[in-house]
């Protein structure tokens, strides 16, 4: 009985919570196109990008501007036809990790953040948080990371009774791969506080090249790699060996490219002699490359064996995704049984081919 049961709660046939599939994007905060504007027919969650606590005493202070951002965030994507469930982003890029890092650990410093964020959650009407620390530097943070989320569950969990409210959901952006394996000092996430506190992780399966090596083009995010681990393929591999579940695995795709100048027109491919970053200082959303190579003429090419496209015009090299790369690249997401996926960010797809391109794949394979 016990194992029919069990069996039944871990497959789909029940279109149970943890089997609907997960089509999330981010939302700068500070982009000019509008929340209003986004089609809530191809995405179920958008994340609102970034809302960073105070860095002494770890709370959120929204002054009156920001209560207003939020409020017309949470409120346009409730009331769109259908809504989109909403979820805070803590962190980023630029918020760096110290502030993570010195908040995570103490037990009085993470309080002060975990009530603060579910106050801030609660206030302004979202369906959840999302933690994007970026990094944990070494193995005490990750195991501070990992204390910080089994307390945070716990006081999601008592908010919800004390207010007869589902819980709020708890998210995390992650590295790509479960462990940091190209740094100098390893350390590799707590999957056991994850499976166990988080309702996913949103694993950043991109950047992967860049204008920080300006010696070479590269495919930002490669699904393979024939010469190296830094690939999607490699990473998502990594977390699922390293026991997350994967109901709670959901695969990072780019709206944007990378760009480099090359050293010699004529060589071209991924992996071609460079020598600086390219048009847009290094990064261009995918709106942004659609228009450059009709401006410039540019040749498009399909590289089959990283599933990424490059286009090049004299020479300004650009490496990213379209709708063809990203189909492939969510077919294997189906097949791996992963969550989801989720776009960084939607405001480089203002035409939607790659986003609906992506859910038309999604959904296909669902059946
Ligand atoms: C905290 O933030 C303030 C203002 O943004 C900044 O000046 C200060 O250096 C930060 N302190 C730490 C310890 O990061
Ligand atoms: C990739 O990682 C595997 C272990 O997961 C290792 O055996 C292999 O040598 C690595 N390959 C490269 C090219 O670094
Ligand atoms: C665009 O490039 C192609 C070759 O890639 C060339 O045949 C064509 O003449 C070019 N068109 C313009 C308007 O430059």
């Amino acid at each position: 009985m016990c194992a029919i049961v069990c069996l039944m709660s871990m497959s789909c046939a029940m279109a149970s919570d943890s089997c609907v599939g997960i089509k999330g994007a981010y939302w700068p905060s500070d982009s000019s196109f509008p929340p209003s504007a986004i089609d809530t027919t191809l995405f179920t969650h958008i994340y609102y990008a970034f809302l960073n606590p105070n860095n002494v005493t770890f709370k959120f202070d929204v002054d009156d501007l920001t209560a207003k951002l939020l409020r017309g965030f949470t409120s346009t994507l409730r009331s769109k036809n259908p809504p989109a469930k909403t979820l805070f982003s803590v962190g980023g890029a630029s918020a760096g990790g110290s502030v993570f890092a010195r908040m995570a650990s103490t037990a009085a410093t993470r309080k002060s953040f975990i009530h603060s964020s579910i106050h801030v959650a609660r206030k302004f009407g979202f369906d959840g948080i999302d933690l994007d620390w970026e990094m944990p530097q070494n193995p005490e943070e990750m195991e501070h990371f990992g204390v910080l989320l089994g307390e945070w569950r716990v006081e999601i969990k008592k908010e919800a009774l004390r207010n007869r409210r589902p819980q709020l959901l708890l998210a995390a952006a992650t590295y790509f791969s479960v462990d940091f394996f190209l740094d100098k000092v390893y350390r590799a996430y707590p999957v056991a506080a994850i499976n166990e506190n988080l309702d996913w992780i949103n694993a950043m399966c991109y950047d992967y090249h860049g204008s920080w090596d300006t010696s070479a083009t590269g495919a930002q995010a490669a699904l393979f790699d024939p010469k190296s681990n830094i690939s999607s393929s490699y990473g998502l591999g990594k977390w699922i060996e390293a026991g997350l579940l994967r109901s709670k695995l959901i695969m990072g795709l780019a709206l944007y490219g990378r760009t480099w100048k090359l050293k010699d027109a004529s060589l071209q491919g991924i992996g071609a002699p460079a020598v600086d970053a390219g048009p847009g200082r290094g990064a261009l959303t995918f709106n942004e490359i659609e228009a450059f190579n009709m401006e410039k003429n540019a040749t498009v090419v399909y590289d089959a064996a990283t599933v990424s496209v490059y286009s090049v015009a004299g020479t300004s090299w650009i490496g990213y995704d379209d709708p063809r790369s990203i189909s492939v690249k969510v077919k294997y997401a189906r097949t791996l049984k992963l969550r989801g996926y989720f776009f960084w960010a939607v405001n480089g797809d203002h035409e939607w081919r790659i986003s609906k391109q992506a859910k038309q794949t999604w959904d296909y394979y669902q059946r």
